[in-house]
């Protein structure tokens, strides 16, 4: 499993590319944005604060990338260079078939099926390039949107298990061969 070269996603609406320093603004954004961040809890050392908490972060994902820790794609309408959300894989277990995805969209881009289209991208990425046989969500139960966005799209919602360091989450996943056609 590589993340060398960096795997570039494209789908009808939307490139996916590797997070810049220039980004820096809007990954400041997208991770203090209170609506953004209305469910997600992070520990004090993963927060973005200041512009340059949000450089740290880039060049954090900089290393990860090259040491194949985990994958954040920055997400843009095609030929366009402003970011307006990520999506990432990390949390991959020691054997390299399970991961956990993770993304976040500026709200001026909610309810247009963005991130359906982000997520198909990854999750065939995750299936057919990394060989993972599961993909993971880990995601508030009051988060009405993203609960919808992953049922909408294939993941089951594992009512057995329980996250251990937050217990207002769900978890949902998705199992290798059961991507439908449309994925
Ligand atoms: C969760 C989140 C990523 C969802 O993103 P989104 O782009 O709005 O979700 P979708 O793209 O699937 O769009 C949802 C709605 O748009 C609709 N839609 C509109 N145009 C569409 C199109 N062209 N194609 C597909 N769906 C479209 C979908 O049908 C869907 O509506 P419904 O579910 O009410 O039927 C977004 O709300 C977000 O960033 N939230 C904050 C961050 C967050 O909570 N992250 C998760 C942490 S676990």
């Amino acid at each position: 499993m590589k993340f060398t070269p960096f795997p570039n996603l494209a789908s009808k609406r939307l490139a996916l590319r590797k997070l810049e320093e220039r980004d820096a603004e809007t990954i400041l954004f997208l991770r203090s944005n209170d609506i953004v961040n209305q469910f997600i809890k992070r520990p004090e050392h993963r927060q973005t604060k200041t512009i340059s908490d949000a450089i740290k972060f880039i060049q954090t994902q900089e290393q990860n990338l090259k040491t194949n820790i985990s994958i954040v794609w920055g997400i843009t309408l095609i030929n366009e260079l402003q970011l307006i959300g990520t999506i990432c894989l990390w949390n991959f277990t020691e054997k390299k078939d399970i991961a956990e995805v993770g993304y976040d969209l500026n709200p001026k881009f909610h309810n247009k099926g963005i991130m359906s289209e982000a997520l198909n991208l990854v999750v065939s990425f995750g299936f057919n390039q990394l060989k993972l046989q599961k993909i993971e969500a880990f995601t508030d139960t009051n988060n009405e949107n993203s609960k919808r966005l992953l049922t909408k799209n294939g993941f089951i919602l594992n009512p057995s298990r329980k996250d251990v360091d937050n217990d207002s989450n769900l978890i949902y996943e998705i199992f290798e061969g059961t991507v439908n056609s449309n994925l």
